[in-house]
């Protein structure tokens, strides 16, 4: 896969400035940019001829290629609209069409002069990260199992021109945080898209070591089904007890920051295929159920992310790997396991399993004494059934918490929304043979969901991330990569960066 480079400069005359592809955002009804000035004197014309005869009036989406002047090869006109309501939303409909005009050229660099138009509720800082982060994951292609894949982006450099309201230092600077971030979510969607017969739990343990070598900052050990025996993850291995493939407890340990600082920590789930077990799925799309990785898939992203950034703080990172399957040695609907941390719980559908790895996870982080833990799942249907796809589903036992992680969600575009954690709701998982039951019956279902997790987050800050709806799209069928964006932001926001 070719990557993308990004540069920040400042260029005085745009007809002199050699590029493949110089991008201008045109405002509808405003007099043209002094760059854009510049390049339609050098072409005699052709940009206000263009306006003129109607072709291209600046309307939010509109683009048009046309040949460029001496060395600059093309000029491509992006519509932003009215300048007056030019916000994040457009400036992010801009940046897919950046992303889609240069997918069907053959520039292999681009120069965009920035609009000298400041975005009503947001800064030039997060649009030119926005657009480095859009344009490195745009950018991604599943390859690894098809012999065709669709052709990768030929543009390898794109250089921004920035003018008044940013220096390039600072400019550079957003652009790489963009990248970083866009490089996590496109280790996440790779992690995600990749089928369950090659990422087993054994294969996220081999990628989280990979992940570690090479990396001083970045300590990776594995947990094999032996050591969580002796631990009495008895929920965890419940899981994987049908299944040919062992269980891993993946721990990735990043410190960079001082040893005294107490560290985040990421769960995430990782059901590397989830066919429900004894308690089987149905078959419609139980392929996606692949994709049950995708909390673990994020947590690897975000990992990426906050090593390709050094981020000036320590982090450990959790991913509970098992294949949920059923045969023989099953764990069956009744059965009764004893947790890690003494609580025993009734196996009441082996379907409701991202609960019973999460909870000797979220034990086992008690160990690192943490600031707070943020677990990630495609946890239940239920989520989708609330929030569909655009909002990641937040539960939190503090408040700060959940308003730090909406705040990044918001700030990245990649959103979520608070979910009661009443204790009204406990009730619906009691048992009468264990100290819990695993499922809570049909009413708010990712709701009683987060209240099994919290029974075992009592002991620090928690927040969980239900992102069953979130995770992946089913047409077309592919990971998003979220909530990568999300936890990178929180944590840069931790970081103080
Ligand atoms: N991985 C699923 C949740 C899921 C289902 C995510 C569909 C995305 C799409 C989870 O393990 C599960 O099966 N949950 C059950 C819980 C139920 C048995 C209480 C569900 O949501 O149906
Ligand atoms: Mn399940
Ligand atoms: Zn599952």
């Amino acid at each position: 896969m070719t990557s993308i480079t990004f540069s920040a400069r400042t260029i005085k005359d745009a007809a002199s400035a050699s590029t493949q592809c110089a991008i201008l955002p045109i405002f509808k009804g405003e007099k043209l940019s002094p760059a854009a000035r510049q390049l339609d004197s050098a072409s005699s014309g052709a940009i206000s001829a263009a306006l003129k005869l109607g072709d291209f009036s600046g309307k939010p989406g509109e683009t048009l290629l046309l040949p460029g002047p001496g060395p600059v090869k093309r000029l491509l006109l992006i519509g932003c609209g009215e300048a007056k309501k030019f916000n994040r939303e457009a400036a992010m409909d801009f940046c897919g069409k950046v992303y889609n005009s240069l997918n069907g050229s053959a520039a292999r660099d681009a120069l965009l002069y920035l609009a000298d138009r400041a975005i009503k509720d947001g800064d030039t800082a997060w649009l030119l990260s926005y657009l480095a982060r859009r344009l490195v994951s745009a950018s991604y292609r599943y390859t690894e199992t098809v012999s065709k894949p669709k052709p990768a982006l030929k543009l390898g450099k794109l250089s921004v021109s920035v003018g008044g309201d940013i220096g390039t230092g600072a400019a550079r600077k957003a652009l790489e945080q963009g990248r970083c971030m866009g490089l996590g979510v496109n280790q996440a969607c790779e992690l995600a898209n990749l089928p369950g017969n090659i990422c087993t739990p054994t294969y996220l343990a081999q990628q989280a070591r990979k992940l570690g070598r090479g990396n001083d900052k970045l300590s990776v050990s594995v947990l094999e089904e032996k050591k969580m025996r002796e631990l009495g993850m008895g929920a965890l291995l419940s899981v994987s007890a049908g299944s040919e493939q062992p269980a891993k407890l993946i721990v990735m340990n990043y410190s960079g920051g001082k040893s005294s600082q107490k560290p985040y920590v990421l769960v995430g789930k990782g059901i590397t295929f989830d066919s429900g077990g004894i308690s089987l799925k149905p078959g419609a799309k139980m392929d996606e159920m692949k994709f049950d990785m995708g909390g673990a898939a994020s947590v690897f992203g975000t990992v990426r992310a906050l090593t390709e950034m050094q981020l000036p703080l320590n982090v450990v990172a959790i991913v509970a790997a098992a294949e949920n399957m059923p045969s023989g040695r099953a764990t069956k609907p009744g059965d009764v396991v004893k947790s890690m941390s003494g609580k025993t719980i009734e196996v009441l559908n082996t379907d409701a399993e991202g609960r019973l790895v999460l909870c000797d996870a979220l034990t086992y982080a008690e160990r690192f004494k943490p600031k707070a833990v943020v677990d990630i799942a495609t946890l239940t249907g239920a989520c989708v059934v609330a929030l569909g796809s655009h909002a990641t589903g937040l539960y939190a036992n503090q408040d700060e918490l959940a308003e730090e992680l909406l705040a990044a969600g918001t700030e990245t575009h990649d959103r979520a929304w608070r979910m009661p954690l009443w204790d009204d709701y406990q009730k619906q998982i009691k048992s009468n043979f264990a100290d819990l039951a695993n499922v809570g019956g049909p009413g708010g279902g990712s709701i009683t969901a987060a209240c099994f997790l919290a029974r075992f987050a009592e002991k620090f800050h928690w927040a969980h991330l239900d992102i069953a709806g979130s995770a992946w799209n089913s047409a077309p069928k592919g990971a998003t990569g979220r909530p990568v964006s999300l936890l990178t932001r929180y944590l840069m926001d931790r970081a103080g960066v």
